[in-house]
């Protein structure tokens, strides 16, 4: 891979399982992992997607269907890809929905949904994988700048994206010194469905270009570099955190609402 610092071996014997890995930012960081030695699986509601996903990544990758916000369906996966490749190094928690809509616009359902998948379905995920790591695992939830700022039609994601952050900090301090918890962060990524949604147009993509200091959306391989170095020994300090690989959106006005 170009533009990589790592060695092509740096995961080499992992095992690493990503909920929410069957698409978009999510699979882009299973393909990294798998590119870089890891024994991976994914796992996404659709089973043909996550078979397709599967053979995406390659090297005997495990395409699993469960739904984060079932703990029993997805603590199944879990145990079904620690049974094929041993106690989990990595685990991510990736699924998350999100629609642009103002508060009023949201029933209670339609709220109470995406704080399901992505914060219980984070909060299952982490309680779900703990007796199933290895020692010194590196365990990441992804989340969002409307995690740390409020933005309009995003009720929704805002909350459940706070909770994640601060749900990561409360399992480093109870896991530390063998499990570390951080987060991800990213901004805009290109060709992802998060941004079909939060940007369907040419305009507000170039609106949201013009607050970025780097001026430009990102990559799911950009993200994807940043769950590698939380995953080796690089970061052997690094617990307790959220990584902004967001190219500065989540600063001055680039923190403004979509
Ligand atoms: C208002 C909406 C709505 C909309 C759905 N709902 N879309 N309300 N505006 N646009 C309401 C429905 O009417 C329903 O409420 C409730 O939400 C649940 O909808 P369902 O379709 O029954 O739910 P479900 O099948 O579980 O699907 C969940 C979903 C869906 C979130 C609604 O969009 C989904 O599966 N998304 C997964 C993919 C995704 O969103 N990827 C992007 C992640 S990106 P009622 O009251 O009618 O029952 C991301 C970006 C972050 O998170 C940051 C970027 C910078
Ligand atoms: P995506 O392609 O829609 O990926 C979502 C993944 O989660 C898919 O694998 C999906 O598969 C799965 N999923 C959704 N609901 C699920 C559920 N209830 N149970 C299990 N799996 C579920 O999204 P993306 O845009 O790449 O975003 C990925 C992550 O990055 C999300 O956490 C998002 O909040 C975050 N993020 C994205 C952006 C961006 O620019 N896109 C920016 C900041 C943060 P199924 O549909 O088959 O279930």
């Amino acid at each position: 891979m170009t533009n990589s610092p790592f060695r092509d071996d740096v995961l080499a014997g992992k095992s690493a399982f990503i909920a929410g890995g069957t698409s978009g930012i999510n699979l882009g960081i299973a393909k990294r992992f798998a590119a870089l030695g890891a024994k991976v699986a994914v796992a996404g509601r659709n089973p043909e997607k996550a078979a397709a996903a599967a053979a995406e990544i390659g090297s005997g990758a495990l395409g699993l269907s469960a739904d984060v916000r079932d703990y029993g369906a997805i603590r199944a996966a879990m145990e079904q890809a620690h049974h094929a490749n041993g106690p989990f190094d990595i685990v991510i928690s990736g699924a998350a929905g999100n629609f642009l809509a103002p508060a009023l616009g949201m029933s209670a359902n339609a709220f109470r949904t995406v704080i399901d998948i992505d914060l219980n379905g984070t909060f299952n995920v982490f309680r779900g994988c703990h007796d199933l790591l290895a020692a010194d695992a590196s365990v990441i939830a992804i989340t969002a700048p409307q995690g740390e700022n409020a933005m309009t039609m995003q009720a929704h994601a805002c909350a459940a994206k706070a909770g994640i952050n601060r749900l990561i900090g409360v399992l480093a301090l109870e896991w530390g010194p063998h499990v570390r918890v951080n987060g991800i962060s990213p901004g805009p990524i290109e060709g992802t469905e998060g941004m079909a949604r939060l940007a369907p147009d040419a305009t507000l993509k170039a609106a949201h270009e013009a607050r970025i200091a780097m001026k430009r959306w990102g990559t799911c391989h950009e993200v994807a570099e940043a769950a590698v170095f939380l995953s080796t020994s690089a970061a052997s300090y690094v617990t307790g955190t959220v990584i902004d690989v967001d190219g500065g959106t989540s600063k001055g006005d680039a923190a403004r609402a979509v």
